[in-house]
């Protein structure tokens, strides 16, 4: 049974540069659940990450954005991270000069969860005894000349210390090998649950193998065209969008 919803999107329209790439993208994730977005190369879904973060590019032209209640798109992007929502990037930027250990302390720090030195230093190590990353990486500036698998761990690190309410992931799952993605998909899967909903963006049905989906929702041309349980994963795995979308087209106007 569905919940009430955490994060709740109408008819979102989102121009970047001044191209609108979101067409009215609805899209409701209820507390704790799990949700999958997926949808071809180019049909808006890290747009639609950026946007509901508040990343100032992402001009929202029309629609609405909430979350838990409170109205998105009124809010700069710091204060929509204090209301718990996070991003995984899909392309995590270096930051030379700060460390990893520095910027999830500032980070919790933003977000007025601040621990003890003591208690944060063991969070942090068990955390990343758990994501199975190296020790060294408390001490190296974040995300340089991480591999890309590194990278992608030290997202699901910053999340797993900052403990949102919803994580969106943006292609955490690319670019790992087959024992990196099953430590990431573990660790976020002990991170899921009433506490913490999940939105996976991913072109793959691996991830959500481990993940789980509630809802698989499917993005095409800036709108969301359809939404299905988890084996819709497994049908685009099969047989690709082509029969989606023309299921879609074919398909009587409501
Ligand atoms: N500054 C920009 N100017 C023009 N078009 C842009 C700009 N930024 C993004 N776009 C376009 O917006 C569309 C959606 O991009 P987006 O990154 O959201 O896609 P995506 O669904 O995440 O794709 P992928 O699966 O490849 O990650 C793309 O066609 C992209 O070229
Ligand atoms: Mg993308």
């Amino acid at each position: 049974m569905s919940g009430t919803p955490t994060l709740s999107v109408h008819g979102l329209h989102v121009s970047v540069d001044g191209k609108e790439i979101l067409k009215g993208v609805d899209l409701e994730v209820p507390q704790g659940e799990v949700h999958a977005l997926m949808g071809p190369n180019g049909s808006g879904k890290s747009t639609l990450a950026y946007a509901l973060m508040g990343h100032p590019k992402y001009q929202v032209t029309a629609g609405a954005a909430s979350f838990d209640g409170a109205d998105l798109i009124a809010l700069p992007a710091d204060a929509r991270a204090k209301l718990g929502l996070f991003l995984c990037f899909q392309y995590p930027t270096a930051i030379p000069g700060v460390t990893t250990v520095n910027f999830i302390r500032a980070a919790l720090r933003a977000q007025g969860k601040e621990v003890p030195a003591r208690e944060f230093l063991n969070r942090l190590a068990a955390e990343m005894a758990l994501l199975k990353i190296d020790e060294s990486f408390r001490q190296r500036y974040i995300n340089d000349g991480f591999s890309g698998g590194e990278k992608k761990r030290s997202e699901i690190l910053q999340l797993a210390m900052l403990r949102p309410r919803l994580a969106i992931l943006d292609e955490t799952d690319s670019g790992l090998d087959v024992d990196a993605l099953r430590t990431v998909a573990e660790g976020v899967m002990q991170l899921a649950g009433p506490d913490m909903g999940v939105l996976v963006i991913t072109h793959y049905p691996r991830i959500l193998q481990y993940l789980r989906p509630d809802r698989v929702h499917v993005l095409h041309a800036g709108r969301v065209i359809t939404s299905g349980g988890a084996e819709l994963a497994q049908r685009i795995e099969r047989g690709g969008y082509e029969p989606i979308l023309g299921a879609v087209a074919a398909a009587p106007v409501a």
